[in-house]
């Protein structure tokens, strides 16, 4: 049967990186035989212009029985002003919530051209190829009691709860450890089980998962700030690493710029299997919609196409195809091809749209 794709190209720049995408599942349509059943629908400003609101019940309906769902990116000055309840963001909010996308995955790749790119020595990061598996749906950010306060005499006080129920430790521990299964087998778990109890049951629950459905992948331990530094010190040590949603949201942020652009970083969002077996997934780039520089054919496309690829390769189970793409962005680089937040001295910079000619002609 048909493989079918959502595509939500969104504001700003979404939309210009998403026509490269759209001419590489053509390529992929016409070389490889492979076929996709491709909608397009409004997400963000774009459908708050469109419907009053930042996605419809419909778009949501059709996200939930796709295989995966591709997103731009949402948001611009335009809505700014809007009220919190209908800003661009809550389009995407809604999605991850509706569809339970609880493991967020962040891979942080260094492209052997780019290593000039990245904040750390080049033998520090040449050849660097990390996951980071963040929970999503749960911890501080969403924990009761939460609020700010007031103690009289002029003191407040804000509240933050971090909760994890084992569920939620368990559904996430398992993507990470199908994930280390196809990639170098080794997962690093990382929490702070020496100060926080949700750390301790993290800790505990992570093992039970490893001893009982994955003894073959290797499973150590590290508490998060020791992490941060590690990251830093010698990335390449880690291949798989799955945390918390607190310690992801930073982790993530620190290994992305091991990588040193934000126009070259795809991101997973990943939920339950369904009854026809499909793994709820949504795909997208991790910058936003640029409106600095939207509508000048100058955005890099590559986070978006790279985004394509990880749908690719862990929604479609196509890891050959996902291989082409990535491999294609690599050469391109390497020939010394560079949008202007990636430009380096003596290499040749290019448009949006002859990026996305270079990658889809590799
Ligand atoms: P941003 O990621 O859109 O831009 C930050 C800086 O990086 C800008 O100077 C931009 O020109 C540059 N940049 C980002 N992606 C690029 C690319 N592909 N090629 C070349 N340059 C690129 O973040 P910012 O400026 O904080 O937010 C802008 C808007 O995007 C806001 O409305 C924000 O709410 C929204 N946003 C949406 C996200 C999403 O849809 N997932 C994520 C982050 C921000
Ligand atoms: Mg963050």
């Amino acid at each position: 049967s048909n493989k079918s794709l959502l595509i939500l190209p969104g504001d700003g720049i979404g939309p210009e990186a998403m026509t490269e995408v759209r001419r590489i599942v053509n390529w992929m349509e016409t070389n490889r035989a492979v076929k996709f059943d491709v909608d397009e629908d409004l997400v963000g400003g774009a459908s708050i212009d469109a419907h009053g609101i930042p996605i419809t019940d419909e778009v949501v309906e059709k996200a939930q029985n796709v295989d995966a769902v591709l997103l731009g990116a949402v948001g611009g000055p335009k809505w700014d002003n809007l009220d919190f309840s209908i800003k661009p963001e809550r389009g995407l909010l809604r999605l991850r919530k509706d569809l339970e996308l609880y493991a967020n995955l962040r891979p942080a790749i260094c492209f052997d051209a780019l290593v000039d790119a990245s904040s750390l020595k080049p033998e520090l990061v040449s050849g660097l190829d990390i996951m980071i598996v963040r929970e999503l749906t749960g911890g501080v950010y969403f924990g009761e009691p939460r609020g700010i306060e007031d103690l009289g005499n002029g003191i407040r006080r804000g509240i933050n709860t971090q909760v994890y129920t084992t569920p939620e430790i368990h559904r996430v521990a398992r993507v990470a450890f199908e994930l280390a299964q196809k990639r170098s087998g080794r997962v690093v778990s990382s929490e702070k089980a020496n100060v926080m109890e949700s750390g301790v049951l993290w800790r505990e629950e992570v093992i039970k998962i490893h001893e009982s459905e994955f003894p073959d992948v290797e499973l150590s331990h590290m508490y998060a700030d020791n992490a941060a530094m590690q990251l830093v010190r010698a990335p390449k040590q880690f291949d798989v690493i799955v945390t918390d949603n607190l310690f992801g949201d930073i982790l993530s942020d620190c290994a992305a710029m091991l990588t040193g652009s934000l126009g070259m970083l795809p991101s997973a969002s990943l939920g339950d299997v369904d009854a026809q077996g499909r793994r709820k997934a949504l795909y997208e780039p991790v910058h936003g919609s640029a409106p600095d520089i939207a509508g000048q054919n100058v955005a890099n496309p590559i986070a978006t196409i790279l985004s394509y690829a990880m749908a690719l390769r862990y929604s479609f189970d196509m890891p050959e195809e996902a291989d082409l793409i990535e491999k294609a962005v690599q050469n391109v680089l390497a020939g010394g091809m560079r949008t202007a937040d990636i430009m380096a001295e003596g290499m040749a910079k290019v448009s949006t749209t002859t990026m996305g000619d270079a990658i889809l002609r590799e």
